[in-house]
Order: structure tokens, then sequence, then C-alpha cells
């Protein structure tokens, strides 16, 4: 059994504000005099299902006060990548959780993500890309502003659009924007099919036309969705430990992630909210392998599928994919 940390990696889904270090929520929570978050005790997150989860989000959101701050969780979220063993991640980041609060100071910041961003870049190596999100719940005209927030940066670190919050929101309306962003060059990385059933996921392909879908995991309740999965390869960005953190799937165990794979799915391993969750990348693919009786192999294919699926350049491909083999061929230490 190889060492997980030092399987090079690419991470497709992981949210920005979610990555949040524990100590600079408090941090950030202790400057303004606010709560933290009643999710977070003694230092763990917990969810009472999934609307809360989104909540205890939002009131996490709502301590990032200074523009300082967003350059710092970007700069942070890079050196705990690194230390996970991720090389290369698309980072969803949310415009309209933030302008709102912030003088309907739209660009500022995502400029401060982009600089973090860098200096992380610089510092550990990490390379990250970013996706903003349509918030579907904070209705069309925040989308509206969301969008044009992706399509300012298109090139210069945003590489897709996405789309998240909760899946009760209607999926047609926000068609256009979706329609626009892939017109002007960006990818679709819709979330869909997280704890929605499959009909959420087949008017996603519908009007989001997705790249990649975020989850999708309830697209197993429907073989014929399935089938067109593979048919088609778009893959799955599936975070197993955050289906469970906020109880879609029961276990691990009850998880379709091996269920899909097996089906021919283009399946790929991410965190979503990686201290939220309690797993950083590694104890999502360590958890993987525990739960499905992965070898060695498997994960590397695994890793392999995150990197292929990625909109990383084919240079920053061919050398994660490089790394992946010499991490097969060395020998194991177990
Ligand atoms: N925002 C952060 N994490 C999310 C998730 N897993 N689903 C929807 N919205 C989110
Ligand atoms: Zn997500």
């Amino acid at each position: 059994m190889r060492d997980l940390t030092l399987l090079p990696k690419a991470e497709l889904h992981v949210h920005l504000e979610g990555a949040m270090r524990v100590e600079t929520v408090r941090e950030l929570a202790e400057r303004v005099g606010a709560p933290i978050p009643s999710g977070l005790v003694d230092g763990r997150w917990g969810f009472a299902g999934f609307d809360d989860f989104i909540s205890q989000y939002t009131a996490m959101c709502a301590l990032l006060g200074t523009i300082e701050d967003f350059r710092r969780i970007a700069y942070e979220f890079c050196e705990d990548e690194a230390r996970t063993g991720v090389r290369y991640a698309e980072v969803v980041f949310s415009p309209s959780n933030h302008a709102p609060r912030l003088g309907d100071d739209w660009f500022g910041p995502i400029e401060a993500v982009l600089d973090g961003l860098e200096a992380g870049r610089r510092d550990f190596g990490v390379i990250a890309r970013l996706a903003p999100d349509l918030v579907r719940d904070a209705g069309l005209e925040l989308a509206e502003r969301s969008l044009e927030v992706a399509l300012k940066f298109g090139g210069r670190g945003v590489v897709a659009l996405s789309a998240a919050g909760s899946e009760r929101s209607g999926i047609a309306p926000f068609g256009p924007l979706f329609r626009r962003a892939k017109d002007s060059g960006l990818r679709s990385v819709p979330h869909a099919g997280e704890w929605a059933g499959p009909r959420n996921v087949w008017e996603t392909l519908e009007h989001y036309l997705p790249d990649r879908i975020g989850h999708g995991v309830r697209a197993v309740d429907d073989p014929a969705l399935v089938e067109h999965l593979a048919g088609t390869g778009i893959p799955l960005e599936i975070s197993p430990v955050s289906n469970v953190a906020t109880g879609v799937y029961g276990s691990l165990a009850e998880h379709p992630f091996r269920v899909l794979r097996d089906a021919g799915v283009t399946v790929t391993l991410n965190s979503d909210d990686p201290p939220m969750f309690g797993a950083w990348l590694t104890d999502v693919y360590r958890s993987a392998r525990d739960t499905w009786s992965f070898d060695d192999a498997d994960l590397a294919e695994i890793a392999r599928s995150g990197v292929r699926a990625s909109f990383a350049d084919d240079e920053i491909k061919a050398e994660i994919l490089a790394g992946i083999e010499a991490w097969l061929t060395e020998p194991s230490t177990a």
C-alpha cells in the first residue's frame, strides 16, 4: 500500500470558503465579536442535514469582512492542498455570498483571491483555477452579477462557471447564463443530483450543457441516466465524505461511488469543503480505499481521471500524470 499523500492529485470540486481553516474561522469571528457558527463545536463541524449545512456555510462566509481575508484564505488553501498532495485544483468561489455584504464590491474579493492563489502557487507549488458559482437561491439578479465576475476574469484565473446552494430552486431560468458563459469560452460545472434526484441531473444536462457535474450521485437512481452518463463520458465530481456528512447517504458503504464507476461512468474523487467534513483529499482517497477495497492501481486510475477531466493545460496534465506513474511504479512500502 503506497502513501496516498504522495499520490499527485488534481482536485476538481472544492469550495474556497468551505476550505477555511477552523482556526481562521475562529480568528475572524473574534475580530468582529461575532459568534462562531453553531455547527462548529470544539473544533469540529457537525450538521443536522443538508439545509443546516448550507446555513452554517452561509454564516461562515459572513465572517469574511475585509479584502485581506480573501487573500489570506486563498493562500492558506494552497498550503493545505499542497500538504494533501494536490498539484492542481479547480476551486468554487461564491461572489454573491460576499458582494452584498461588502458595499456591493463584486470584483475586490475575487481579485484578492487571485492574488492569494498566485502567492500560494509561488510558495507551495499548487496551481489553482477558479469556478465562480451562481447561488441560485439568491435569485437571478445576483446570479447575473456573478456571471459578470466570471466573465471578467475568464482566462485570468477563471476557467468555469458553477452553480451551487440548494437544489430546490429552478434550473431553467439560469440556463441562458450558462449559455453565455460557454459562448465566452468558460466551461460549465454545476452542482446537480447532489441530494435532489435524477430529474435534477436531466434538467441540468438540458439547460446548462455541463462539461462536468458537481456530485451527480443521485443519477444512480435512474439506470437510463447512468447509461447516458457512461455513454457521453461527462465526468462526475464525487465527494463521498461530503455526501455522508450532509446526510445524503447514511454511510460510505451505502454511497454509490463504486456502483457508478463499475457502470462505466467517469468518476473523480474530491473533498468539497474539507475542514467542514473533516477530510482533505488524501483522507477522501483513504476512505475510498477502505470502503471499496481499491488497490493502488485503482487509486492511480481514479487520480488519472481527475487530471484528464480537469481544464488544466496539457503540460500540467502531462506532468501530474507522469507523477502518478512514478508513484505507482515505485516499490510499495507495505
Ligand atoms: N456550497 C458549498 N458546498 C456545497 C455543496 N456541497 N453543495 C451545494 N452548495 C455548496
Ligand atoms: Zn460543492
